[in-house]
């Protein structure tokens, strides 16, 4: 199956980026009351130069659908959001203790730590008002279904748990490994592709295809983040790099079997990944071809 230039993908993905921060900035309260500290944090770390790449997956998924494009962004915000609540709260001292995200100053740096928690817990909150809002979606049990998917992929079962594992520390074990991988990063990426899918009521074989795709994109994308803080170049990165996980001691794919090995298994995880979208032929190009592009990103 023939895919489409990178090129073409990262234009898109520019296309996409610009409607996503419009929807970000428009979807963010104004700094406005005795509360606006609290707001201007939320728009500090919202609106930083992210990749905006769960969003991109969910309206390019809705485009397979033929969803609306102002929906899907909606929704694409609400994962945004909640990834921008978890980078905030993982870049704390209690957790990664980082001072630089996306070129600048983490958020309890530029602010303080009580306001970095409750910046990232608000950011949280918007994620289900957005997706709660008839805007979203016109039927209510659409809604509800949306707010579920997020609040699993977010929760003790997605995120906070792959987040709890991390910090706990696997051992020695590369099952136990890709399980902290799946949840604390795969579960949001596989939910930017179930959220459309719920959107679109799709009916189950692309259904079961499109969340395959999203779970392994979602390990493959963390094993390349580990593979980065050994060897990317922090500048690029804007994020701390020279093998910050193996000083604190994290476990990964990385610190296991060494960046070789840890690159051998990405190589065989995105065949895995792309032979997925074998279902929608000439459809699944983008997606397909986007694989590689996040795949071999520096930053
Ligand atoms: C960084 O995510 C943390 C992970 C979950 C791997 P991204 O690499 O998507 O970060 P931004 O949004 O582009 O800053
Ligand atoms: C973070 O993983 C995953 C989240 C759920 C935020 P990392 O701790 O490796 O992410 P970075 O490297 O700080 O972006
Ligand atoms: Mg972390
Ligand atoms: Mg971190
Ligand atoms: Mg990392």
């Amino acid at each position: 199956m023939t895919g489409l230039t990178p090129e073409y993908v990262a234009e898109r993905l520019a296309t996409v980026t610009a409607a996503v921060n419009e929807t970000l900035d428009a979807l963010l309260p104004r700094p406005e009351g005795p509360e606006a500290r609290l707001i201007e944090a939320m728009r500090y770390a919202a609106l930083g130069p992210g990749k905006r790449l769960r969003p991109f997956f969910a309206v390019e998924t809705g485009r397979l659908f033929d969803l609306p494009e102002s929906q899907t962004l909606r929704a694409g915000c609400a994962l945004e959001f909640i990834h921008a609540y978890s980078l905030v709260h993982d870049d704390l001292p209690c957790m990664d203790d980082d001072d630089l995200r996306r070129g600048r100053p983490t958020a309890h740096r530029a602010y303080d730590e009580a306001t970095a928690v409750l910046a990232g817990d608000s950011l949280q909150a918007l994620a289900f008002e957005v997706l709660a809002s008839p805007e979203t979606h016109e039927l209510g049990h659409i809604r509800a279904d949306l707010v579920r998917c997020l609040a699993v992929a977010s929760g003790a079962q997605g995120m906070c748990g792959g987040q709890m594992i991390d910090l706990l520390g696997v051992r020695d074990d590369l099952g136990a490994v890709a399980r902290m991988q799946r949840l604390k990063t795969g579960a949001l990426i596989a939910a930017s592709f179930e959220l459309p899918l719920i959107m679109a009521r799709a009916g189950e074989a692309e259904r079961q295809a499109l969340m395959a795709f999203g779970r392994d994109i979602g390990l493959a994308y963390q094993i390349v983040d580990d593979v980065l803080d050994a060897e990317g170049d922090a500048a690029l990165l804007g994020k701390a790099a020279g093998g910050k996980d193996a000083e604190k001691g994290k476990t990964n794919f990385v610190t296991l079997l060494g960046v070789g090995a840890a690159k051998e298994r990405l190589a065989h995880l995105v065949d895995q990944t792309k032979a997925h979208l074998e279902p929608f032929g000439a459809r699944g190009a983008l997606l397909r071809t986007s694989v590689d592009f996040v795949l071999d990103r520096r930053f």
